[in-house]
């Protein structure tokens, strides 16, 4: 019978890190046992994980001492520095950071679209951007049937993205603005209530942002194809759970809209949700605290041969983070992969 790892969540206190603890225990993975890793400032503080109370531990170099599978939500300068001495510690570490996603010895996977490159891991695999994960989930499919030739993309992201402090700035923003008072940004250069900001992650030297190159590279190293065309516009928008993508698709081979939903209706993840006439259609009060992704809005771009309009919507906490990393550890520990070179 296969032994049950010990596994440890790092960044244990912060908006994913709780919500991945929270899908381990509802999807029952199979732990021998669980540690909760943050820094100095939460250590000592208890965390409930099914009947238990578990205490969070300071993390530092000797926390992987016995670790067979960590996973990591604290931020990429955390994990750039801690992965590597959780691998050599003889631990297999799942990444939720930005850190080592472009990493050419790194899979970057998605369990719905690439769940084979998991199986070249040397030690580090690297669960994608909250936004990429949503988009490829649902262009896989559709290119694997009509050859995706294009992508343009504009997203509509949650706060969430930006960990629980940017929750609690939302919810005090609002509260500052409807009793008359000024707003105080502390994590966005602006103010978010009631505002939306094209601006996600540094400025690069393109003029692109970060958070729109992450969409860009990760999505062709996801879908293993280097020939698709990504052109991203990312926007951090007043919503507190779920990021939402108006995305435009033109493809090689024909996809009519009917075909388009048929093949999502099969997909793995996937809910269709597309039904203008009944105002069906995806929206992130839908989607939070769910695991699939819903697609709707599916319409025929009529200023190109073979091009798609839809609007993609999922919880970023959830399928865009926690689930995705819970689904990634379930396949190591399936396929026997917890293993370090
Ligand atoms: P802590 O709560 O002790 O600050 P979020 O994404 O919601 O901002 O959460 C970030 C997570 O990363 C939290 O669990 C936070 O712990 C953890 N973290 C931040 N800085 C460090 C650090 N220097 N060492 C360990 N954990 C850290």
């Amino acid at each position: 019978m296969m032994k049950k790892p010990v596994v440890a969540v790092a960044g244990a206190t912060g908006a994913v890190g709780r919500e991945m603890l929270k899908t381990l225990e509802q999807r029952n993975f199979p732990a021998k046992e669980v540690i909760c890793l943050a820094s100095s400032r939460s250590a000592g503080t208890g965390i409930s994980f099914k009947d238990q109370e578990l205490t969070v531990r300071e993390l530092g170099v000797n926390s992987f001492d016995g670790v067979d599978l960590a996973i990591f939500s604290a931020g990429g300068a955390i994990s750039e520095k801690y992965a590597p001495i959780a691998v050599k510690s003889g631990c297999v570490v799942v990444d939720n950071s930005n850190a080592w996603r472009m990493d050419k010895d790194v899979p970057l996977v998605v369990p719905e679209v690439n769940p084979e490159a998991l199986e070249k891991h040397r030690g580090i695999i690297a669960n994608p951007n909250c936004s990429t994960i949503q988009m490829v989930v649902v262009l896989k499919p559709l290119h694997d049937a009509g050859t995706i030739k294009r992508v343009i993309v504009s997203t509509y992201q949650a706060v969430s993205g930006s960990g629980q402090k940017a929750v609690e700035e939302l919810e005090t923003q609002v509260k500052q603005l409807l009793s008359m008072q000024e707003a105080e940004p502390k994590v966005y250069p602006y103010q978010i209530a009631f505002n939306c900001l094209p601006h996600i992650d540094v400025f690069l030297e393109n003029d692109y942002t970060r958070e729109e190159m992450k969409m860009v590279n990760e999505t062709k190293k996801i879908m293993g194809d280097y020939n698709i065309k990504v052109s991203a516009t990312t926007v951090r928008v007043p919503v507190f759970y779920g990021h939402s993508e108006s995305v435009n698709i033109e493809t090689e081979k024909k996809i009519t809209p009917r075909e388009a939903r048929a093949i999502l209706s099969q997909a793995p993840g996937v809910t269709v949700l597309d039904n203008p006439s009944e105002n069906i259609y995806p929206m992130p009060i839908f989607a939070a605290g769910e695991d699939d992704i819903f697609v709707g809005r599916i319409r025929e771009d009529e200023t190109i041969d073979n091009g798609l309009n839809m609007w993609i919507v999922a919880d970023n906490i959830r399928k865009g983070a926690a689930l995705n990393t819970v689904q990634i550890s379930e396949l190591l520990v399936a396929n026997n992969l917890l293993r370090t070179p």
